[in-house]
Formats: structure tokens, sequence, C-alpha cells
């Protein structure tokens, strides 16, 4: 008898710990938090030689400041970096609806310190980080009393393209600028050094036409964005990548980004109630089942300007005049509850007076190019990938700034880690190991759950069943997140870089999560 009480209380005391050790393990702070702080900080002795940065929008602005930091000298290359006022006509996504998650504003902010400053001279707004998504209708609750009282982190509510530019202003005018030199051109490839070891020059097909070759190369950093073209520079200059070293599927997503010009008049008379005028989106909705409705986004966004986002896999016909917006919106048919009448009001007295542009998108696919799996010594040790230029994900999460923006983080820890005058042999395979965890949950978070969604395509080797459990998973945890604020808080801040995928696992949010009938 004594000895089964003993037993049965050692078991309750080991489950504990267990439970205990994992819960801890679940809410460690990730490594780009921790390494946050040092973004924005220069090396005292900097490495020699040239960064050469191919790309110069997103992650190529961020890779530029940060290899200023570092290195002796940095050129960065576009073939649209001249007239920085231009509008861009190599991104597709140039004028479709963007937010901006707080973790990109937080690391921009460590780049440069007038972030906030430009921004709002700009236009730009800053409010709290809170999306307003609707989950068929039902809203997902808000991590605010998890901070204290106007604490909640905030982001940068603005158009791509004015953000974009001002971005470009902000690496020119700052002091690390006079390193740093702006080529318009294309890069066409690289050469490996003698031994294959590394990248000894780049080249450059200049505006005119005319060929130059970059010496003195100490980094290259791929920010090539969708086009990826990293890879195949390394292919034909010798470094031989298995053809199965960029991963793709199809979702086939189309977008439609409606931005409206909105009089201050207008602007009084739309019914959007106090709260939603400063929160990141006025009102989001996310259908349960994209079979039966597309995913919508109201924006208040700068300089009096609203933008009105559908993303769709349902091969749909997205509106395309201000007459075809309610009708397209009133066939929505996966309702919970139906969209607010307040939001239907809005949207038609912006059809009516606000004279929309309409920018359609199509996204065919999605593409990781896993640089990280590639045997050690088979990358040349100076070269590497940043932003969409590895990892380019369905953009209905939000997360392509912020991604890029981690994956300066992480190349700046490294950087600040190497102690002499050059890298180490090892840099590139290190640069993708670090991150390689981070990435492929987010590769596999995202493609998993569009493998659920009707105009997907599967990778080749897996079917729009695998996945299944992850979805299964998802849709208890969406339902849970309506109702309970420890999940919602988990879920809002994987959702928002803000934690790794592992604080779903926590037991205390997982118990809930599990328990939790799914609503949809
Ligand atoms: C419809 C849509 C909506 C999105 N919404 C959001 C959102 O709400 N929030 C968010 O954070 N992200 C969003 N994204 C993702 C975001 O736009 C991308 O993650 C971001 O643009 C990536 O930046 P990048 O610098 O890596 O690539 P890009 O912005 O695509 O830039 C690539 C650059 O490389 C240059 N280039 C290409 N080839 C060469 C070469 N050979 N030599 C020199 N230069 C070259 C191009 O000229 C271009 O300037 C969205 C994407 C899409 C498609
Ligand atoms: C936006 O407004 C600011 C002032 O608030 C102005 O300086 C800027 O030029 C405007 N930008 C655009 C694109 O209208
Ligand atoms: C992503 O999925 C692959 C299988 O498709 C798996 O091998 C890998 O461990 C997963 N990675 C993460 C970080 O979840
Ligand atoms: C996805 O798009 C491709 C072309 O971009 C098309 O051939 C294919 O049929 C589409 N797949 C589905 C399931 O709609």
């Amino acid at each position: 008898m004594f000895s089964l009480a003993w037993a049965v209380c050692l078991s309750f005391v080991v489950c504990f710990a267990v439970c205990f050790a994992w819960q801890t393990f679940c809410n460690l702070p990730p490594a780009w938090l921790k390494q946050l702080h040092s973004l924005g900080r220069p090396r005292k002795h900097m490495l020699s030689g040239t960064a050469v940065v191919c790309g110069g929008s997103i992650a190529g602005i961020v890779a530029a400041r940060i290899c200023a930091d570092h290195f002796e000298r940095v050129i960065i290359i576009d073939p649209e970096i001249r007239d920085s006022e231009k509008p861009k006509t190599r991104i597709l996504q140039y004028n479709a609806g963007h937010i901006l998650l707080y973790l990109f504003v937080e690391g921009a902010r460590k780049l440069w310190p007038n972030f906030d400053v430009e921004m709002k001279a700009a236009g730009g707004r800053f409010g709290p980080a809170d999306t307003q998504i609707h989950y068929s209708g039902i809203p997902l609750l808000t991590p605010y009393n998890k901070y204290p009282s106007g604490q909640f982190p905030d982001t940068l509510i603005i158009r791509r393209s004015i953000c974009q530019k001002v971005l470009h202003r902000l690496l020119m005018q700052h002091p690390t600028s006079s390193k740093i030199i702006m080529l318009a051109g294309t890069v066409r490839g690289v050469r490996a050094s003698q031994d294959s070891t590394s990248v000894d020059s780049v080249t450059v097909r200049e505006l005119d036409g005319s060929h130059s070759s970059l010496q003195d190369v100490a980094l290259v950093v791929d920010c090539t964005g969708m086009t990826q073209a990293g890879s195949k520079w390394l292919s034909t200059s010798g470094f031989e990548l298995p053809e199965m070293i960029r991963s793709r599927y199809h979702g086939n997503i189309s977008y439609m980004t409606l931005c409206f010009n909105v009089s201050p008049d207008l602007a009084a008379k739309l019914p959007i109630p106090a709260a939603q005028r400063k929160t990141m989106l006025v009102y989001g909705y996310v259908p349960h089942d994209e079979a039966q409705s597309s995913t919508l986004a109201l924006i208040m966004t700068d300089n009096n300007t609203i933008q009105l986002m559908f993303a769709d896999t349902a091969h749909r016909d997205l509106p395309r005049t201000a007459a075809e917006v309610l009708p397209f919106i009133t066939a929505f048919q996966s309702f919970k509850t139906p969209i607010p009448s307040w939001v239907i009001e809005v949207i038609e007295l912006l059809c009516e007076y606000g004279n929309p542009s309409f920018d359609p998108v199509k996204i065919s696919t999605q593409s990781f190019v896993q640089y990280h799996t590639l045997p050690k010594g088979t990358l040349p040790s100076n070269f590497i990938a940043l932003g969409d230029a590895s990892l380019q994900l369905n953009p209905v999460h939000a997360q392509g700034f912020s991604k890029a923006i981690m994956n300066g983080i992480a190349l700046n820890s490294l950087l600040h880690a190497v102690k002499s005058a050059s890298l180490p042999d090892d840099f590139s395979t290190r640069y993708f190991k670090n991150s390689a965890e981070t990435m492929e949950a987010l590769w596999n978070a995202t493609r998993l759950h569009d493998y659920g969604s009707p105009s997907c395509e599967p990778m080749d080797g897996e079917t729009k069943d695998t996945g299944r459990l992850v979805r299964w998973f998802e849709s208890k945890l969406v339902s849970a997140a309506t109702k309970d604020e420890e999940v919602a808080s988990a879920l809002w801040h994987v959702r928002h870089m803000l934690a790794a995928d592992k604080a779903l696992l926590a037991p205390t949010v997982l118990w809930k999560i599990l328990w939790t009938p799914s609503l949809f």
C-alpha cells in the first residue's frame, strides 16, 4: 500500500517535471529575437573586400545596410536602382496590398534610428499590430492583455511602393552610405575561384549593354527575389547543385488589390469604428473553406488611401470594376458569422466615391531553394541568399518583409562572430544551417495549409492528402483561438514571427487546442 502511494506520487512528480521542462522549452525566445539587439551595430575592424548585393529591393536594401556594418565596401546591383522614385517594373507585387509585421518594423528601427520619422513624413501610420482577422466571420482574439497598457507591438501601415522608396532613401542617407556603391545593371553570373571553393568575381550587364566583372569579392548576397537567380549562377559556374535543390508547388493564387483615394470628407463619412481606424487592418476575413469564399482585407493606408485586397485560390474571377465588388463579396458562402454591415457599407461608399485602381497579380508557384540540405563543401564559402531569393511563400500570411529581416538578423549575427579579417570556409554552410529549421517550418506550415485549397498542385512526391493532420490541427487551433486567450496569444505570436511554432505545443496550450472541437 505504502509503496503504491509512493509510486503514484513519484509518477506525478516526474510527469509534472517533464511537462514543466517541455513548457519552458516551448516558450524559449527564438534565436532571431535574441540576436535582434546587435542589428545595426558596426564591427570595429572591417572585413576586407567587397560585399556584392545582387538585387536592390527589400532584401537587397536590408543586406546592403548590414554589410556596410561589416565590410570595407558594398556594391548593390539592380537594373532599377538609379531612380528610386520611379515605380519599379520588375517587382510583380509592387502595387499589391502589403501589411508589415512588427518584426520587420523593429528590425528596420535598429538599422535606421530615424525609420519612424521618415516613414511618418512620407504619410505612413503606426498602429497596433492587430490584424482584425475574422475566421469565416468569427474574430480571433488579439493578445492585448499580454502587454502592459499601450505597449502592444505596433507596426507601420503604408503602401509598399511608398515604403520601398523611403527604405531606399534611408539606405542612402545613413552614415554608412559612403561605402555603398549603387550599380544599375543585371547580375549575369559568378566565377568560381581557382580551387572552386568560393566565388571570386561577379559579372554584371550594365544598362548600356556592356558587361563588367566585379573583383575583390568577399561575399555575394543573392537578393533577386522570386527569380531566385543564385542557384542558376552557381550551376553554370561549375558548382554542382542537384536538380532537387529547388522545391516548388503551384499554389495558383490570384490577388487583386483595389486602391481608393479617400478625401477627408469621404473618410469622415465612412462608418469605421474609432478602434479600427487605428489598427493594422480595418477588417480581415479568412474563409474556413476556400472553395466557398476568398480572403479579404481592408486597410487604411498612407496619404488618404484605402486598400481592399482579395486573395483567391479557387479560380474565381476577381472584381475588375467598382460595380463588381459588392456582388462578389455578397456571393461569399462560407460564413459562420456574416461580414458586419458596417464593413459592407464602407466598401459600398468607397466603390461609389473612391475611384479605385485595380492591380491584379497571379502567383502560380511557391518555391524554396533548399541550400541548407547541401553537403558541406558544395556551396562556395562566400555565397548566401536572402529574402525571396531563397524562400518565397504564399504571401497571404504577410511574412515576406519580416522573413527578409530575419535572414538579415542571422547574417549580422554570424558576421559578428567572425573574428578574422576574412570569412571562414564554412560561412555559407553555417548561414543556411543556422536558419534551416525556421525556414523549413515556414515552408512546411504554409505549404501544408495550401494543399487544402482548391487550386493547389502539390510538390513532386506529395499529394493533396499530405499534411491532413496539420490541417486538422490548424482548424482546432483557430477554433480555440476564437475563445481562449492563451491559445490566441500563442497563435498571434507565431503568426507575427515573434515565437517559434513550438509555442503551440506547450502543454498548457496544446491540451486546450486538442480539447476544443473544431468550429469549421
Ligand atoms: C501579391 C503579394 C502580396 C504580398 N503581401 C505581403 C505583405 O502583406 N507583407 C509582406 O511582408 N510581404 C508580402 N509579400 C511578399 C513580399 O512582397 C516579398 O517577400 C518581398 O518583396 C521580397 O523582397 P525581395 O527583396 O526578396 O524580392 P523582390 O522585392 O521581389 O525584389 C527582387 C529584386 O531583385 C532584382 N533582380 C532580379 N534579378 C536580378 C539580377 N539578375 N540582377 C540584379 N537584380 C536583380 C529585381 O529587379 C528586384 O528589384 C507579398 C507578395 C506578393 C506577391
Ligand atoms: C503623403 O503625405 C506626405 C505629408 O503627410 C507628403 O509629404 C507626401 O508627399 C505624400 N506622398 C504621396 C505619395 O502622396
Ligand atoms: C518539414 O517537413 C519535412 C518533411 O516534408 C520534414 O522532414 C522536416 O523535418 C520539417 N521541418 C520542420 C522544421 O518542421
Ligand atoms: C495551376 O496553374 C497552372 C498554370 O499556371 C495550370 O496549368 C494548372 O491547371 C493549375 N492547377 C489547378 C489545380 O488549378
